[in-house]
Formats: structure tokens, C-alpha cells, sequence
């Protein structure tokens, strides 16, 4: 079997995180070539993962013909370059969030679609073991129906304020589009479609965008979820907490094992065993199985679609709330 040939637009700190992944398959895939305007970035992931550095996305696409790419780059620069890889029929991993608007996503989505290609978007904690515990366990009924979902994301961002995180129009917005992208993405894993939601927004840092969001949604079967997110808490918190009828499950990322969860009547906790390589390892073998196969990825378009909903319901919530409150 030929390897497929997977090349990474964008050097940065994900970036790297894609190449490692790839560099875990050495059976399914090589590493063609990553490019990055910042040709030093790209020439030091190059050396380390032994492939060659481009300045210029377009001339390495032009020279490597990769059958696969990882979008890596900061959310403004999504739409063009998934719309030039969809262009080329050239399957995509594109990181999140999807884009800085439905609008753009929906761009991105309908030119893959157009074009035949794959497109996966990379909401990397559907393929995050203790995650799929859950989702297990809720799928053979074992928490009852469920009724609560808690989730935080906190954590101290120390450079957000020198970033691009923290300009609207690179980022989209704030925290809310950046880190409870996947608060959303994995509470729909879980509880199904979201179809109501409130939010609140707060700034600490001297930014022009939120750094704290809370979100209460509510899904079409009638799960409650408060989501929420801060880049200025010092503690760094991840978790899920998931109530049903007939137990409780938590996913703790600071954890050694994998998810843990007590029934109705359990005096202690069980913890399932975690064997699985990281999510992003396992996204990428995922996303490297549907291009070798033409099969939809498990994350599709219409899932990054769906969360950018919400998350522009929850700043039109948010800009409701302040205008209240004034
Ligand atoms: N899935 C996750 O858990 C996760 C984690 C971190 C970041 N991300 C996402 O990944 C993307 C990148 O984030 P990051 O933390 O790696 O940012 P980063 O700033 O570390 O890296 C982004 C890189 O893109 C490069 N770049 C900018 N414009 C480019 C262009 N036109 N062509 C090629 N390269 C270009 C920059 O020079 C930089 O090296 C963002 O969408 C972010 O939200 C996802």
C-alpha cells in the first residue's frame, strides 16, 4: 500500500502537534512538507520531522502534491486556504475553530463538498479516550437518561494578550470561539444538538475580547449544560462532569486513568482503564483512515457548522445580556 503524502500549513504550537501525530503512522503516511510565513519556524519543524520547509503554502502544495493537508494556522487565514486546498481536491484537516464565522464555515464546507474532498474539522476530544467512555456509557444506557452536563476549561493563557488570540480579527473573538469551541463540540458528542443557549462574557486582561465565557445550553433532548471557560484562572482545570437518572460520570484531564463513574447505590468510584494513544494521534489516524477509504470523517463539515451556530447564538446572547445590564 502506497503512503498517503500529508503536508502542515502553519508551524506553530499546533502545528507541531499535527506533525508528531502523523510522524506516529509511519505505515499509513510521510510528511511531504510544512510551510509557514515564518520560513525559521517551518525550516525547525522540517529538521525535526525530517521533510522540507516552505514560506509559502501555495509553492509547497505546487511542489509536494500532498494528497493530505493540516490547516495549522491562525482562524482568518482558514476560509482562503481551505478554499485554494479544496480547490486542488486535496483532503483536509482543518483545525478549530472552523472559522471565525458560520458564514465562512459554511464557505469552507459547501467548496469541500463541491470539490469531492474530504474535510475533517479538528475537534481532537471526540478522539479523547476517557470522552469516549462516556459516550459509551451513555450509549448502553448504564447513567440512566442523562439530565446535567458541567464542563471547565480553565486555565492561565499568559500570552494572550500578545497574541493573536486576542485580535478579533485574526481570532474571531475571544475565549468563547477559541477554547469553548470545544466545550460545545463535546457536549454535543454527548448529549446530542444543541437548541438553546445563554451566554455570558467577561474581559480581565487589557483585550478587546472576552477571556471568560459561561454558556448554559440546553439540548433537543432536554440536557442542561454549563460550559464554561476562563484564560485568566491560575489553577488549570479541565473537566466534564455528566448527572443521569441513574449515575454520575466524570472526565478529568489532569487524571492518570480514564473516565470514572458511579451508579445509583456504588459506594466507590470505578475507573476505566486508559490505552489509547492521544487524541491527537488517534484524530490523526482517524483522518488518514477516511481519505485512504473516501469515507466521511466522524467530525464532518456539518458538525463544524453546527457548533459555529452556537457559538454566534451564544455572542448574540452575551451582547442581549450587556445590554440589560446597562
Ligand atoms: N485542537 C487544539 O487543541 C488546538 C490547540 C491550539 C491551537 N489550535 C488551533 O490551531 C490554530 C493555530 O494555533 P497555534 O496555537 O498553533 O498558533 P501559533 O501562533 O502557535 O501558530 C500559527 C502559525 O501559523 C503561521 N501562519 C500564519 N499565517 C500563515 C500563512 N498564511 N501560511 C502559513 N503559515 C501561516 C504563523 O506564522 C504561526 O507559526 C488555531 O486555529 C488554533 O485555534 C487548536
Amino acid at each position: 500500500m502506497t503512503k498517503l503524502r500529508v503536508a502542515v500549513i502553519g508551524a506553530g504550537g499546533i502545528g507541531g502537534t499535527h506533525l508528531r501525530a502523523y510522524a506516529a503512522w509511519p505505515d499509513l503516511c510521510e510528511i511531504v512538507g510544512v510551510a509557514d510565513v515564518d520560513l525559521a519556524a517551518a525550516q525547525a519543524r522540517a529538521t525535526e520531522y525530517n521533510t522540507t520547509a516552505f514560506a509559502d503554502y501555495q509553492v509547497m502544495l505546487n511542489a509536494v502534491q500532498p494528497d493530505a493537508v493540516s490547516i495549522c494556522t491562525p482562524p482568518k487565514l482558514h476560509l482562503p486556504i481551505a478554499l485554494d486546498v479544496a480547490q486542488r481536491k486535496i483532503a483536509c484537516l482543518c483545525e478549530k475553530p472552523p472559522a471565525r464565522t458560520v458564514a465562512e464555515t459554511e464557505a469552507i464546507v459547501a467548496a469541500f463538498e463541491e470539490a469531492g474532498a474530504i474535510l475533517q474539522f479538528a475537534f481532537c476530544h471526540r478522539f479523547h479516550e476517557p470522552v469516549r467512555q462516556v459516550q459509551e456509557l451513555i450509549g448502553q444506557g448504564k447513567l440512566g437518561r442523562v439530565v446535567q452536563i458541567y464542563n471547565r476549561f480553565g486555565f492561565r493563557f499568559d500570552r494572550a494578550a500578545t497574541s493573536w488570540f486576542t485580535d478579533p480579527d485574526m481570532a474571531g473573538g475571544g475565549i468563547l470561539i477559541d477554547t469553548l469551541v470545544h466545550s460545545i463540540d463535546i457536549f454535543r458528542a454527548l448529549a446530542g444538538e444543541v437548541v438553546h443557549v445563554d451566554a455570558a462574557v467577561s474581559t480581565t486582561l487589557p483585550v478587546q475580547v472576552e477571556d471568560s465565557a459561561s454558556l448554559q445550553v440546553v439540548s433537543a433532548s432536554g440536557v442542561i449544560g454549563s460550559l464554561n471557560c476562563s484564560w485568566v484562572t491560575p489553577v488549570s482545570e479541565a473537566e466534564f462532569r455528566v448527572w443521569g437518572t441513574e449515575g454520575e460520570a466524570i472526565i478529568d484531564y489532569a487524571a492518570s486513568g480514564g473516565a470514572r463513574y458511579r451508579l445509583a447505590g456504588d459506594a466507590e468510584w470505578t475507573t476505566l482503564p486508559a490505552q489509547a494513544p492521544d487524541r491527537f494521534v488517534l484524530q490523526a489516524a482517524h483522518f488518514l483512515s477516511c481519505v485512504r477509504h473516501q469515507q466521511r470523517p466522524k467530525v464532518s463539515g456539518a458538525d463544524g457548522i453546527a457548533v459555529m451556530r452556537v457559538i454566534e447564538a451564544a455572542y448574540r446572547a452575551a451582547r442581549q445580556r450587556a445590554l440589560l445590564s446597562v
